[in-house]
């Protein structure tokens, strides 16, 4: 018998990954259970040293976590250091390597829904840990430009200038001057209770035809980015088949065993 588990603050307790990781564990005959960890922020060194300690064998870290565990892992990969966040940890001989998934997830994303990224002009909403594995992913997959809209516009421009994309406040934000072929909202708001100031901003947005708008967030009964897409008659995708293919790409560094991303789709789809 393994354990695995979430590292996060209460929203360890939130986190979908619990039910999704046991469904998949059981569907595919892996002896394991999977935990949340709700850890405070003076005790993450801590936590993290009791992996070894517990003898626990792999766990993911979410927000807010994502960055600050980076110093306590023996080994990190090249997309962590060139995202700057982990949200996958091995425990394998008495070491803790750091992965990223949350990047390579959405490239699977891009390919099982066939959307066109080559060539393609991007606009990113948000700044965070989540935005970076996002333009990772879209310079990856061969964009041809990244716009990053943040509110503040030193912490956009800092993003921007590390990874060769342009910055911009969000109030500023004018589809027709980007032209933006995919718009992916990688900011934490998704519905009008979380911020009415961008919501109302999002529903007033001049309609410009874009093909896709990808939302990294679910579970909103009403979502700003979803009925923006509807305006403008793009296709539209919540964040639920990210974080499948995120978690599947977990199980593989975990297990050394492919997975079908439908299994962690379907537990998700349930709900
Ligand atoms: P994650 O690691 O998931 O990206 P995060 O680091 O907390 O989480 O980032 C959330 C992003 O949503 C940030 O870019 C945040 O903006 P700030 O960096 O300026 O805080 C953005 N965000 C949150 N609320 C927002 C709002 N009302 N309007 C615009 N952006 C918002």
């Amino acid at each position: 018998m393994k354990v695995f588990g979430i590292i996060s603050d209460e929203r360890a307790f939130r986190s979908k990954s619990p039910v999704m990781h046991n469904y998949v564990f059981k569907k595919t005959a892996f002896e394991a259970v999977y935990v949340p960890f709700c850890v405070q922020e003076v005790h993450i060194e801590k936590a993290i040293n009791g992996i070894k300690a517990l003898q626990i064998h792999g766990v993911n870290v979410t927000v807010p976590y994502k960055q600050s565990v980076m110093p306590y892992l023996d080994s990190l990969s090249d997309e962590v250091l060139a995202i700057g966040a982990v949200n996958t940890i091995l425990s394998k001989d008495n070491k803790l390597y750091g992965y990223n998934t949350d990047a390579s997830g959405l490239m699977d994303v891009f390919q099982r829904d066939h959307i066109e990224i080559k060539n393609c002009v991007a606009l990113v909403f948000g700044t965070g840990g989540a935005s970076r594995a996002v333009l990772y992913a879209l310079f990856k997959s061969g964009a041809k430009a990244v716009y990053i809209a943040g509110r503040n516009i030193q912490k956009t421009k800092k993003l921007a200038d590390e990874m060769s994309a342009h910055a911009l406040l969000i109030n500023d934000v004018n589809f027709r001057d980007i032209k933006p072929d995919i718009i992916i909202n990688a900011t934490s708001v998704s519905s009008p209770d979380e911020s009415n100031e961008l919501a109302d901003f999002i529903d007033n947005m001049p309609v410009y035809n874009v093909s896709q708008v990808i939302d990294i967030n679910y579970g909103r009964q009403v979502n700003i980015w979803k009925n923006m897409a509807s305006r403008m008659n793009s296709q539209f995708m919540d964040g639920r088949s990210m974080l499948a293919s995120q978690a599947a790409r977990s199980y593989y560094i975990w297990t050394g065993n492919q997975v079908d991303v439908d299994l962690y789709m379907a537990r998700l789809l349930e709900n």
